[in-house]
């Protein structure tokens, strides 16, 4: 299948990484700088191999899916169900020191891939202060199949049944089902087991060698400023190409990152009564805007993303869906963070307090100002090391978005990955503030490309987005 051998090319990517901080903890200057180098090399392959594999795909005609057998496979067998009958804390008493515990949650449903973030997990697990799990939603066989071949004491399979409380009706939407499988792990760690931190893991995604320390590091953030709802390992526009080499390097952004991302008690305590029947992600999105929060994200991404269907879903009577050109775009391109760091007081510090926002307000309006035609052709040399780009209206930042690579969208009012309306991109080796007239208000609407039916991709073109995208 296509995605898998895509997930396996990557794995040999992450293995490489791997290979590289061994040498890299060896001291060998030469390894360092010889993995530096393949890396580089193998980062601006990964968009072009999957692209390979995109075109592929759009060339062979639909068929039904059929689910290729894999001789690999135990029996099936039912798991084991831990049923929820209340969300009361003091059911049932937690196992001590658990609360100083962050938990490790991997969501898992229908992708059976979901092996390989869960390996990767068990791999880099420090000895102390975390607890892996995965949960299981639904019966599909291959992933059932799949999480259950994982034999080791350091994870825990959850099957979690519905509060019953809650008066769910069984729905097909994948969408209630995620956001019922989000709202029922929440309250089982948090209000059942007691964890005061949970960091939740989507099925599709490859880990950074320094995942668990960046999240520990962190929790510091997340207990001391009531601003910061989530701690995320993830960058919308940590492209390579949009970012700067820089692990020590984190932002506050007031759109919900997701993939891979770090609540504590408190926050789960204050949204789970409002917790959305569907769609979760655009829930916490609208829920952070109105109450003026934020999440911390790093400039390079702790998480990388393997899936094919990140965005929106097909259209139906569409040529090619909306997910895919996300994916191929700016998903697979994303830059992974490859050096294990220890996160720096300071680097923490910098993120702390609402006043973070303010003074990034101030300074980005106190930049040289310039228009993306002077910034994409100005010799390199002559480009002063941060810059503004201005914009009025939604439309001037996706057009701006557009020229430079970011992602073109505007959710409830703000563009991805920005705070306060202001995006943050490296471009020619200039740090390259967006920044809006005004503020944009915070507003229902959510500003996606739209894809035109037509014309067809041809398969040898580069990808063009520019091209590619329409807008309502
Ligand atoms: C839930 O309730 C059932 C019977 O009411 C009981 O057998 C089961 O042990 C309970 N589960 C938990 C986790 O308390
Ligand atoms: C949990 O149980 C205690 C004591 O039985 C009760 O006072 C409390 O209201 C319950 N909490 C919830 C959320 O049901
Ligand atoms: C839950 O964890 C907190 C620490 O986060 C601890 O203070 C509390 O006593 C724990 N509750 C139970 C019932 O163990
Ligand atoms: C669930 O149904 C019961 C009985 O019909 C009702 O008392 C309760 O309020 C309902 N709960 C919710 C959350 O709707
Ligand atoms: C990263 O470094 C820490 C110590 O600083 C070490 O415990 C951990 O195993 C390292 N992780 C990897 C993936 O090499
Ligand atoms: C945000 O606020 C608007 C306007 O008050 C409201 O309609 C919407 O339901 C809120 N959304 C969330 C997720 O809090
Ligand atoms: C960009 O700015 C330069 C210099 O101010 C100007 O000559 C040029 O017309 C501008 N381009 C656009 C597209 O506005």
């Amino acid at each position: 299948m296509d995605s898998t051998r895509f997930g396996r090319r990557v794995s040999k990517f992450s293995l490489l990484l791997r290979q590289g901080l061994r040498r890299l903890s060896n001291g060998k200057k030469l390894g360092l700088v010889l993995m530096f180098v393949i890396l580089t090399v193998l980062g601006f392959l990964v968009p072009f191999l999957a692209l390979q594999s995109h075109i592929k795909k759009t060339e062979t005609p639909k068929t039904k899916e059929t689910e290729e057998p894999d001789d690999n496979l135990p029996e099936f067998q039912e798991p084991e169900i831990f049923r929820l009958n209340s969300t009361n804390a003091t059911d049932e008493p937690p196992e001590q020191n658990q609360g100083r515990d962050i938990a490790v949650v991997v969501l898992a449903a229908r992708r059976p891939e979901v092996h390989q973030v869960v390996n990767q997990l068990l791999a880099q697990k420090p000895a102390s202060g975390f607890r892996l799990l995965m949960s299981l939603d639904g019966t599909e066989k291959q992933t059932t199949a799949v999480l259950q071949q994982i034999k080791s004491n350091e994870v825990k399979l959850l099957r979690l049944a519905d509060d019953k409380s809650r008066n769910f009706t069984a729905s097909s939407d994948s969408y209630v089902k995620i956001a019922r499988h989000y709202l029922r792990v929440l309250d089982y760690l948090i209000l059942k087991l007691n964890f005061s931190y949970v960091i939740l893991m989507e099925d599709d995604m490859l880990i950074a060698p320094d995942f668990y320390q960046y999240f520990r590091s962190l929790r510091r953030a997340l207990d001391s400023d009531e601003s910061i709802f989530c701690v995320s390992a993830w960058n919308d526009n940590g492209q390579i190409g949009l970012v700067t080499e820089d692990p020590q390097l984190l932002h506050r952004t007031d759109f919900f990152p997701g993939l891979g991302w770090m609540i504590n008690r408190r926050h789960w305590l204050q949204i789970r009564e409002f917790w959305p029947k569907t769609q979760y992600d655009d829930f916490l999105r609208h829920y952070m805007m109105n109450n003026s929060l934020v999440c911390v994200r790093p400039e390079l991404s702790r998480t990388f993303n393997i899936g094919r269907n990140g965005g929106r879903s097909s259209e139906p009577g569409k040529s090619y869906a909306y997910g895919d050109i996300f994916y191929h775009n700016y998903l697979s391109r994303m830059a992974l963070n490859t050096f294990n760091v220890t996160l720096t007081k300071s680097a923490i510090d910098k993120v702390i307090g609402r006043s973070a926002d303010h003074d990034l307000d101030k300074f980005a309006r106190s930049l040289p100002a310039m228009n993306v035609s002077q910034l994409l052709s100005m010799p390199v040399q002559e480009l002063p090391p941060a810059v503004r780009l201005r914009y009025a209206t939604v439309n001037d930042f996706i057009e701006l978005a557009l020229s430079i690579g970011a992602i073109p969208e505007v959710w409830f009012g703000a563009p991805r990955a920005s705070i306060l309306s202001i995006s943050m991109v490296s471009v020619r080796g200039s740090r390259v503030f967006i920044v809006p007239d005004k503020r944009l208000p915070v507003q229902k609407k959510i500003y996606i490309p739209r894809m035109k039916p037509k014309p067809k991709p041809k398969p040898e073109s580069n990808p063009a987005p520019s091209r590619r995208f329409w807008f309502f």
